[in-house]
């Protein structure tokens, strides 16, 4: 927990994510990038889709590459639109966080850096289903 996180980089990471975003529909890009705990940069785009509810998030591709890449827990995560700016994951999105998050993970979010369960709490995981 007590290591710095350089969160400029991995800013600067979902930034140049938010350039291959494919959003015909919205026109909202949408870059996500996350630290693994063995210091792999994993990122993401939003993929939309003319059924809408089809659309894939930023995070969907992010966490696509985590497993593609040798999967592991995430350590830290951060997202940005089209302008630069931090925002935060959708409710969906947490869910899928919170699936990879690992015990120290930290979000750069709107508010500052905040938890896992700052973002979801008392969340739904592989624990109620076993
Ligand atoms: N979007 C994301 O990619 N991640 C989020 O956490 C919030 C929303 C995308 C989906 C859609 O392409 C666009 O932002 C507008 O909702």
């Amino acid at each position: 927990m007590s290591e710095t996180i350089d969160w400029s980089a991995l800013q600067d990471a979902a930034r140049e994510a938010t350039r291959h975003a494919y959003v015909p529909y919205s026109h909202y890009r949408v870059g996500a990038a996350a630290l693994t705990e063995d210091g792999r940069v994993v990122v993401g785009c939003n993929v939309e889709n003319a059924g809408y509810g089809v659309t894939l998030c930023a995070e969907c591709g992010m966490v696509g590459q985590l497993a593609m890449t040798g999967g592991g827990k995430l350590r830290a995560f951060t997202c940005v639109n089209g302008d630069g700016q931090t925002i935060m994951p959708c409710g969906r999105c947490r869910q899928l966080l919170s699936e990879h998050a690992g015990e120290n993970f930290e979000a750069l979010g709107v508010s500052g850096v905040v938890t896992m369960a700052q973002l979801l709490p008392d969340a739904f995981g592989p624990a109620d289903i076993a």
